[in-house]
């Protein structure tokens, strides 16, 4: 970041006209989809559906990003001018400049320039979670209001995810896949899905400790369902990693004779359940209540970020590559987890046996079951 960025406060960030707009826009209430509304609004040979989409895109991302700029404008004054936390706000100040000038979409070749823009916007803000979990570190000791900061990233983070649904739902209707329409997988085999991540976060393991505890799955192993698997590839990770993590640093005397991580699926009409057990230890009291905070961790520096060699700091580089940023040990697995279930319809609840182990339970919406599922 250069030192010109650093010296800006919030208010200087915007040109006037951009800014004028922003705020009519952030009047404009969101219109969020139901995933089977995705999935069943159908192909057309000519490809008018992906025109429709686009046009749909083009209405709607200005109006969600002109709300999260509102919401970093409405950020204390201390917290808005860190410069991390600046260097994000100028991304969706950027991103809204670039998508409410972007000419109406009435052909195929603007469409094609449309989803140009919205791929290089997507990789531009990849790294969007890591900067602002940085940045809101670096000025925790400002921020008296806990809550105020919780709220803020609980809908920046849950907003960013339906944003990015909604472009890479776009950009993959231009695939011909037998098995996907968009994002959505028609027959997601949920056990297939567990197994990657298992393997992932096993491997990390094994190059961190040298061994990783092994993995049962169990229950409904046969369900497929439709379903879209970009949040699962978060928060499969995320959870497999503090269960294999406690897993181990509560048998370093034993490390031949790990007990199994043992995970439950159960899939009804309604929504599907995973249970991920663990003979981890369990959660203190103590620490039971701060879990689920932002930042709350019980990594040593060594095996955090700060240090890239960590093994959940690995794991978390190659997670980036599909999700979120390099944020072991920054204490942001369990609540940017819960936000997502949570703005997918579903839940994420803990119970901990104290010296024993824990039990985490993420249960979601199906998205073509007997209730209205989410909205994206
Ligand atoms: N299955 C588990 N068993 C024991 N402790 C856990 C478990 N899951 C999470 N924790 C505790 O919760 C803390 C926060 O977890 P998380 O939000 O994923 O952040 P991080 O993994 O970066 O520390 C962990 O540092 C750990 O102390
Ligand atoms: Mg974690």
């Amino acid at each position: 970041m250069n030192t010109a960025q650093q010296r800006k406060s919030p208010g200087q960030l915007c040109p006037f006209t951009t800014r004028v707009q922003s705020m009519l826009l952030q009047k404009k209430p969101s219109v969020r989809l139901t995933p089977a509304t995705l999935l069943y609004t159908g192909k057309s040979p000519d490809g008018n559906h992906l025109l429709r989409s686009a046009q749909y895109l083009h209405k709607e991302l200005p109006v969600r990003v002109a709300h999260r700029i509102a919401e970093f404008r409405g950020l204390p004054f201390i917290v808005g001018c860190n410069p991390t936390i600046l260097h994000v706000h100028e991304l969706y100040i950027r991103a809204f400049h670039l998508l409410s000038e972007f000419p109406s979409i009435r052909d195929m070749e603007t469409e094609r320039q449309y989803c140009k823009m919205v791929k290089t916007l997507l990789d531009d803000h990849k790294d969007v979670v890591t900067h602002l979990a940085e940045g809101f570190r670096e000025c925790r000791k400002h921020i008296t209001d806990e809550s105020l900061i919780h709220n803020f990233l609980d809908r920046v983070l849950t907003s960013r995810l339906g944003i990015r649904m909604l472009a890479e739902h776009h950009l993959a209707l231009h695939q011909d896949k037998n098995d996907s329409i968009g994002i959505i997988a028609t027959k997601m085999a949920l056990k297939k899905v567990i197994e990657k991540w298992v393997s992932f976060a096993r491997e990390q393991c094994e190059l961190r400790y040298g061994y990783a505890p092994s993995v049962k799955i169990n229950g409904h192993t046969g369900a497929t369902f439709p379903y879209i698997i970009q949040p699962l590839d978060y928060m499969l990770p995320e959870l497999l990693k503090n269960a294999m993590r406690a897993t181990i640093e509560s048998h370093l005397d034993t490390p031949m004779n790990l007990p199994d991580v043992i995970i439950t699926i159960a899939s009804n009409d309604i929504d599907f359940i995973i249970r991920i057990s663990d003979r981890g230890g369990g959660i203190p009291h103590s620490m039971l209540k701060k879990v689920f905070q932002y930042h709350f961790t019980t990594a040593n520096d060594d095996e955090s970020v700060s240090d890239n060699g960590g093994a959940f700091g690995t794991l978390m580089e190659a997670v980036n590559q599909t999700t979120a940023g390099p944020l072991c040990g920054f204490g942001f697995g369990l609540p940017v987890s819960k936000a997502y279930a949570e703005y997918l319809g579903g839940s994420i609840s803990l119970e901990t046996m104290q010296g024993i182990g824990t039990d985490v339970f993420l249960r979601l919406r199906h998205i073509d079951g007997k209730q209205e599922s989410f909205r994206i």
